[in-house]
């Protein structure tokens, strides 16, 4: 192999959470579209359902799953039987279906997780996670341990409080500097610079050096409800809707602005700091 294959083939994988403070402004639906959105762009994409939420990813795609984390941590399956197929090439952890304490893990299961997503590596360029809402210490973990984040809020003040809050925490306990912010439900590109500016004020006001980058904005849009409804995603079967193509917009976004060279990056970097956490957050 070439230094210039061997190099792209090492590319590491970006690892971006999707996470909110305040629950159901739209993480686990924008997720799944900017996956799909960048699996069209020829993208090999995991994504992580960190949240057994009301419409988790599997149920928005009408999968049906079996596996879940927990068989891989308690070593009955491995990663290739827990991770489900979706449309495109697209692969899918399911949600854990009881409680994953990513602070409680034994040596033993953080080293299964280490091993199995190893040999993952080479085969994967997004791992994008869609957590759980509000300041629990998984949320936290996967945020700190993800190189980037995208925070997810709508045009409401305690949706904005609660991005806001997260931030906070992220920012003034573990030192974490910068996120993409992404109002979702909005009329459309002014509203969501207004969004914006309410939560950079309130950040530039409290926050010392806090980075906050508008990353796009999705409109509200009926073919997002009519695709939680009938359990198959508006990237696919709405292409032209309003909300596909902004998603469309923020995945090519992604592609075009990777975080810098410097910055730590990779899957296994991130499960290695992943396993490095115990016990609660204060
Ligand atoms: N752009 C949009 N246009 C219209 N409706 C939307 C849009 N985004 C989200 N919704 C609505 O909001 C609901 C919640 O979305 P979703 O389940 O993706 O949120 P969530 O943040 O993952 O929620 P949770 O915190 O419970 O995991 C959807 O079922 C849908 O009805
Ligand atoms: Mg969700």
């Amino acid at each position: 192999m070439n230094m210039k294959a061997d190099q792209a083939a090492r590319k590491p994988v970006r690892v971006i959470t999707v996470t909110s403070g305040k629950g159901g402004v739209g993480k686990s639906n924008l997720t799944l579209g900017l996956a799909l959105a960048l699996t069209k762009l020829r993208k090999k994409v995991l994504i992580w359902d960190a949240d057994l939420g009301l419409a988790n990813i599997d149920v928005l795609l009408g999968l049906k799953t079996t596996a879940s984390i927990h068989d891989l941590l308690s070593g009955s399956k491995s990663l290739n039987e827990v991770i489900a197929d979706g449309p495109g090439g697209l692969k899918i952890m399911p949600a854990a279906s009881g409680i994953l304490e990513l602070g409680e893990l034994s040596e033993g299961q953080k080293q299964r997780l280490l091993s199995e997503f190893d040999d993952y590596d080479g085969d994967l360029d997004y791992l994008l996670i869609d957590t759980a809402a509000g300041i629990g210490s998984n949320v936290i973990y996967f945020n700190l341990a993800a190189q980037e984040r995208i925070v997810v809020l709508t045009n409401e003040p305690t949706s904005i409080t609660d991005a806001y809050a997260l931030i906070k925490v992220l920012h003034t306990r573990y030192q974490q500097k910068s996120f993409h912010i992404l109002p979702n439900q909005v009329s459309g590109p002014k509203e969501a610079k207004g969004v914006f500016g309410l939560l950079s004020a309130v950040a530039d006001k409290h926050l010392n050096e806090v980075s906050l980058h508008l990353i796009g904005y999705v409109p509200r849009d009926e073919a997002v409800t009519n695709a939680v409804r009938s359990q198959k995603p508006f990237l696919l079967t709405a292409p032209d809707s309003e909300a596909s193509k902004q998603v469309e917009e923020i995945a090519k976004r992604i592609i075009a602005n990777p975080p810098d060279e410097f910055a730590s990056g990779g899957l296994v970097f991130f499960l290695n700091r992943l396993a490095s956490f115990g016990g609660a957050v204060d």
